[in-house]
This record gives structure tokens, sequence and C-alpha cells, in this order.
């Protein structure tokens, strides 16, 4: 589907982002494995974490919804029921795809095949693979790599395992995979990545240990926990506070979405950037390691310059970087995002989407291998964007068009619903 998006006016107001599909998807997986039903408030009702619920429901778990809140009847942390016809549908959520299998990796006896759409079909799984084999687990995959991935469940032994990469999804499928695995399972990262599943562990009450970048587990027989209650998503907040920063005269204040520190890092680099960001961007100190801080950021339109995004600031950012593309179509100099390979394998290859997207409205913009340069100040001329499939690259185009001198046509707008349904909506209460 086409839609136009023509340049705007201030965006003013105050909005609530939908709520965090990372820790929607945890708490839905955490919430099957236990025992005692659990109770989701502020679950994400989007395609990506749908997938989520339905997989759960194929695996035993009872999924109902009350007045906005899910309770989850888990099925237990040892006892997923095998699918019936096989198959596991993923759809388009990579976090699903790479999260689950450390939880069915260590049940023998059951056998599940997880597959998704075209874009999941591209996206690499061996990074999963690796670790869980190295622990005992079966696991198989076209060319070794790709999805579909079937696991075969069975005993599993606890590892020492350094990612070659920071990854979440890696992360936390190890770790699941240690709550079933015989011995200690211990995990290091080279660079800090979104902490969810940590601050989940501790809540679960799982013996659970953190040293620096250095994480570790041991075995359990159940896990119990309490009622989750989501926060808004950054990740989704941060299309509003690209238009804010860069559409003149805006100011947006964002509400009740996560603040962890390891999800603002984009909200860090728009104010280096020069937008005005008033908020708690550092959380660190304050945050208990089982909460998930929220609270509000208030961002306001402010002229900017360009800045370099170092490979350790990219795992903190990663589904934001195409907003600092963006932001610096509108920054004076050259913004540079460096040590972004991994853009290449999310739901579209990212890297290639923004240069050629952000090219086609006017931008001076080059890729590389590990991200992009872009020389800025004269904003963009507006054209069409190709959204690819990408969520992330449909409001990519919306924004860069309400921006933008003379509008944006986005072809294929209707991914945003794999992360944000209410995404035009809050744009026309913003621009109203
Ligand atoms: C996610 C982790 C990130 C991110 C993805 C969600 C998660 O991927 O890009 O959208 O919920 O764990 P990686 O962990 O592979 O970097």
């Amino acid at each position: 589907m086409r839609k136009r998006f023509e340049p705007s006016g201030p965006l003013r107001g105050r909005v609530a982002p939908p709520p965090d599909k990372s820790i929607s998807h945890r708490a839905a997986l955490f919430a099957a494995m236990t025992d005692e039903p659990v109770r989701i408030e502020n679950y994400l009702r989007a395609d990506d974490t749908m997938s989520t619920l339905n997989a759960i429901s194929s695996l035993g778990a009872g999924v109902e919804e009350k007045n906005g809140t899910i309770l989850v009847r888990g099925v237990g942390l040892r006892t997923a029921a095998p699918t019936t016809g096989g198959m596991l549908d993923v759809g388009n959520a990579g976090t699903l795809m790479r999260i689950l299998p450390g939880w069915l990796a260590g049940q023998p006896g059951g056998v599940w095949r997880l597959d998704g759409d075209r874009s999941i079909r591209r996206r690499p799984v061996d990074r999963v693979m690796e670790p869980l084999r190295l622990m005992g687990a079966q696991v198989d995959a076209r060319d070794d790599r790709l999805p579909p991935l079937t696991i075969k469940g069975a005993e599993l032994t606890g590892i020492d395992y350094k990612l070659p990469v920071a990854s979440a999804q890696v992360k936390s499928c190890v770790l699941i995979a240690g709550l079933l695995a015989q011995g200690h399972t211990a995990v290091t990262e080279p660079d800090q990545s979104r902490d969810h599943t940590e601050r989940i562990l501790c809540r679960a009450r799982v013996p659970f240990e953190r040293d620096g970048l250095r994480l570790g587990v041991s075995p359990v027989d159940e896990l119990e926990l309490d009622d989750v209650t989501v926060p808004g998503d950054p990740s989704s907040g941060a299309f509003l506070a690209a238009a804010a920063s860069v559409i003149e005269g805006s100011r947006v204040v964002l509400d009740g979405m996560a603040l962890n520190w390891t999800r603002t890092g984009f909200f860090r680099i728009a104010e280096r950037m020069g937008a005005v960001i008033v908020g708690d961007l550092e959380k660190r100190e304050t945050a208990s390691e089982t909460d998930e801080p929220a609270g509000e950021l208030d961002v306001a339109e402010a002229p900017l310059e360009a800045t370099t995004v170092e490979p350790e600031e990219v795992p903190l950012a990663i589904d934001e970087l195409p907003l600092v593309a963006l932001l610096g179509c509108f920054a004076e100099g050259e913004t540079v995002v460096r040590g972004a390979q991994e853009l290449r394998i999310k739901e579209s290859d990212r890297i290639a989407g923004v240069v050629e997207g952000l090219r086609g409205l006017g931008a001076d913009i080059d890729a590389r291998d590990d991200g992009f340069a872009v020389r800025g100040g004269e904003g963009l001329e507006g054209g069409t964007l190709d959204a690819r499939g990408d969520h992330r690259l449909a409001m990519l185009g919306a924004v860069a068009g309400l921006a933008s001198n003379n509008g944006v046509e986005v072809d294929g707008i209707e991914a945003a619903t794999v992360s944000y349904p209410g995404f035009e909506a809050a744009i026309t209460e913003l621009t109203r």
C-alpha cells in the first residue's frame, strides 16, 4: 500500500508510544515457562508480538485477554507441548525466532520447526545454532544457517560462551537454555546490548550473576514470575522524537516510555547532535535490577550538528540507526555510523534500504560495509521511499515526508503494524 506524507507544520502534544516490543515478547515467553498464571498489563498488540502469543498457545500455554490485560497460563519450564502440525510460525519476528529455540532445545521428547515470512527466511539463525550445539542441542537449518529451523529437544550441558557480536537475542537464547542445562552457563558480550532478559530473570527469582559484560545462570526446576507491566517502546517513540527534532517549532512529550539505559542510545545521540531532550536518559543508577524504568521525555526542535556513532554505541541504538541517518540529513556536517554491519541482517538490509531510500529523497548519503555517512544541512526534497516490507523503513519514510520540502510517498506503509499499529494516528494527533 502506498501512502503520501505531506510536509507538516510543527508536531505538538503528548503521546504515549505503544508498549515495548522486546519486553512484550519476553513477558509472554517467560509467562509461558511458569506454572502459575501471569498477568501482563499493556502487552503490545502488533503483528510481531501476536506471533509470540500464537507460538506460546501452540506450545500449550493458555492465553486470555480481558479488559486489555493478557493472562497467560504457562505450561512450566520443562513441559512445552510438541506442536501438532509440526510448525511454529514466527511471522516477521526475529526476536521470537532467536529466543524461543533456547527454551525448546532443552526439552527432550519434543520436535519443533520454526519458520516465518520471506524476511525471516533471509535472516541467519546460525548465531543461535552454534551455542546451542555446543550445549548438546539438536538443531538444523537450511544451508545450516537460514530458517526454517528444526529443533529436536535434548539434554543440554552448560557452556561458557563468548558472543562474536553483541546481540540481546542470542544472549537471551543461551541464558534460557542455561536454565535447562546441567551445570553453569555463562555468556559474555563484546558490548552491552539491551538487558530485558537479565531483568526478567531476576524478577523470576532465578539465581543470576552479572559481572560487567559476563552473565551467568544455573539450572532451575521452575520459574515464578510476578505480573508484568510493559512500558512504552523507545524504538517506536524515537520516530516521533526524530520528527520533533527536525520539524521547526515542534515540541513533543513522550509519555510512559521505557527509559532503560540500554534502550535510550538513540536519544543520547540525538541530544549530542543538538536536539533538546529533557528527561532521564541514564536511569542506570536508580533502577533496581528487576525493574524496567519508565518516564517521560520532552523533545523539542533545535539546530543539529553532525556526529559519529561509534561501534560500542551501536547495540544501544540498533533499531533507531535509520533515524540517525534522517537527523544527519538536517545536521550541519558529516554524520557517520560505524560498526553497524548488523543492520544488513535486520528485517531488511537496512544499510541499503536507508541509503537508497534517503538518497531517492535528495540526501547526500553513502553506504559503507558497516554503516553509512551522510552530509547534511539541506534537509530532504521528497520523492518515493520503498519500505522493503520493513516496519522501521516504512516509518522512516513517513517521518522523512513530514520533514521534507515536497512530501514523500511511502511504498509499503502497512509494514508499520509489525511494531506500531497506531503510528499514523499518533502523527495525525501531533500535527493537528
Ligand atoms: C531485540 C534485539 C535486537 C533488535 C531487535 C530486538 C530483542 O536484535 O535489533 O529488534 O528484543 O532482543 P539483536 O539482539 O540481534 O541485535
